[in-house]
């Protein structure tokens, strides 16, 4: 299998974009920028569109979830629209009963913690997946020229919330299971690899660009711990989606101690968290690996100038990789004024 003919970088429509270019290893005179989390709580328009309407119902309405894709590209000229979606999108087509709650994040019902819990799970197929394929096609349609990244949680953030239930800082019954019964642990990552993996797909062949794997939580692993459980699955997930070519960037928070072991499972781009600079990201990488990010979310929390002269010196680091996506160092916090957020896309923009 490969791209359909029709897809934005087949028919040329993204592929000479500032984005798809730097996130081929094409450095551009000034580096794309776009958010993580850029559609949400921020934006008033977002709020407006959700009343009423639960976190994940609204990802599963094609029309909402292309709407709130939509409103932040219009608003600050982004490079890159991020589909509206969550991580916990597959599970919840699966059948798992899972919920996010606001200002606590995804709660299951039943958390998977058992061999008998884990026989119980499904698999995705294309009638579940179809709600995402048409929201993607829908929104492609309007982007034009703006290419469209598509994302999945990696298989060990994503179990982390299958196995605990609820958002967690320890993960608790996570170190429990992978020592104690490391074949279900592993069972449960593999489950989790193809399920992302079909939310990839699906998000590809409907006309996403690029894709993002968030392993939000897996700077919370040694680096040990995470070559022997977690990483094997994430490479699953690129292995799985070989066939189609696309930039994939690979994610996670404060992952500083992994970086290397992160790329080496198959991600062409490195996405850089604010625990370390740009230059030391370089010195862990070389300069053949395009990087993201990584200006600290909280600082559009305070004032224009110190906005300003962190964005320099991240403009200024990144110069010193293959390429560089401008980027935060995790999600726009909620309480961002969005002015602040259209400012530094302009001030990007305009970079010496
Ligand atoms: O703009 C974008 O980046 C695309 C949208 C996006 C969402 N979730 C929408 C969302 C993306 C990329 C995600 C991924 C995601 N979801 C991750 C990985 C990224 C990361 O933040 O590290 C994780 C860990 C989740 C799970 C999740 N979903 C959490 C922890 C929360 C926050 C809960 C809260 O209320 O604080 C969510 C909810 C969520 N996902 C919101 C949005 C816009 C907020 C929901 C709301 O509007 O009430």
């Amino acid at each position: 299998m490969s791209l359909p003919t029709d897809h934005p970088l087949v028919s040329g429509k993204t592929a000479t974009s500032p984005m798809v270019q730097a996130l081929n290893g094409i450095a551009q005179s000034t580096p794309p920028i776009w958010f993580m989390r850029q559609a949400g709580r921020s934006l008033p328009e977002y709020r407006e569109v959700r009343k009423g309407i639960g976190m994940l119902d609204s990802c599963l309405r094609p029309e909402i979830a292309s709407e709130i894709t939509l409103q932040p590209v219009r608003r600050h000229k982004v490079d890159a629209a991020v589909f509206f979606s969550d991580i916990v999108i597959p599970l919840k087509l699966a059948g798992v009963e899972v919920e996010i709650v606001p200002g606590v994040g995804p709660v299951l019902n039943s958390p998977v913690r058992t061999r008998s819990d884990f026989q119980k799970l499904d698999t995705l197929n294309e009638d579940s997946l179809k709600p995402i394929a048409d929201a993607v096609r829908l929104c492609v349609a309007e982007l034009g020229k703006t290419p469209l990244l598509g994302f999945g949680g990696a298989p060990f953030t994503l179990a982390s919330y299958l196995i605990e239930g609820r958002p967690s800082k320890e993960l608790p019954t996570c170190h429990t299971m992978m020592t104690t019964d490391p074949e279900l642990w592993s069972d449960i990552l593999q489950w989790c690899a193809n399920i992302t993996a079909e939310f990839l797909r699906t998000q590809i062949n409907a006309g996403a660009s690029a894709i993002q794997l968030f392993d939000s939580w897996a700077g919370r692993l040694t680096p040990t711990q995470y070559e022997t459980y977690a990483m094997p699955h994430a490479k699953k997930v690129f292995q799985l989606i070989e066939d189609l070519p696309v930039p994939r960037i690979a994610f996670g928070v404060g992952t500083k101690k992994i970086l290397k072991q992160m790329k080496s499972t198959g991600a062409t781009v490195m996405g850089i968290s604010n625990d370390i600079s740009l230059e030391e990201a370089v010195k862990i990488l070389g300069t053949n690996t395009p990087i993201q990010g990584n200006l600290d979310p909280e600082l559009l929390l305070g004032n224009w100038e110190d906005i300003e002269s962190a964005a320099d010196q991240i403009i200024r680091e990144g110069r010193s990789a293959k390429s560089h996506i401008f980027n935060l160092g995790h999600g726009v916090v909620p309480e961002t004024d969005p002015y602040l957020l259209t400012k530094l896309v302009e001030h990007v923009h305009a970079a010496l």
